[in-house]
């Protein structure tokens, strides 16, 4: 699996975003370790705080399907017709380190060639563990 296809996949989930009140539109695909892609995107609630984000999404969908060990992931989003470098928020960077290794990759992408990559632990240094 390619930089680039998990980014087309993500763009792909995009498409799925659920998000009237943001209109801000985020897709993420997440690699497994054994080959496998599941995506994510951002679904939001009228009771703002009951929004998910597109990387909690997929994280949740692929270990709730006993999925355990993670190579990388790739995020898109922006508003309508835009991408921009939709970093991670805080709460889906602590998600990413409860299950994933400070070498996880994380992609923000504008496009298929327009990209970032970052080790998690770059994106989370010093990590609340105990
Ligand atoms: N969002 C994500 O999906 N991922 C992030 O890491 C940051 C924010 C979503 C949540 C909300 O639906 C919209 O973007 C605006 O905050």
């Amino acid at each position: 699996m390619t930089d680039k296809e998990l980014i087309l996949s993500a763009f792909k989930a995009r498409e799925k975003a659920y998000a009237p009140y943001s209109q801000f539109l985020v897709g993420a695909a997440l690699l497994c370790s054994d080959g496998t892609v599941y995506t994510g995107c951002n679904i939001e609630n009228i009771s703002y705080s009951g929004t998910v984000c597109a990387e909690r999404t997929a994280i949740f969908k692929a270990v709730s399907d006993g999925k355990r060990n993670f190579e990388a992931v790739a995020i898109v989003g922006g508003k309508k017709d835009e991408t921009i470098f939709a970093y991670p928020c805080g709460i889906c960077r602590q998600v990413m380190a409860e299950f994933c290794k400070a070498d996880f990759k994380v992609i923000v992408a504008k496009s298929e060639e327009e990209y970032e990559k970052y080790p998690l632990s770059e994106l989370l240094p010093k990590s609340f563990d105990f």
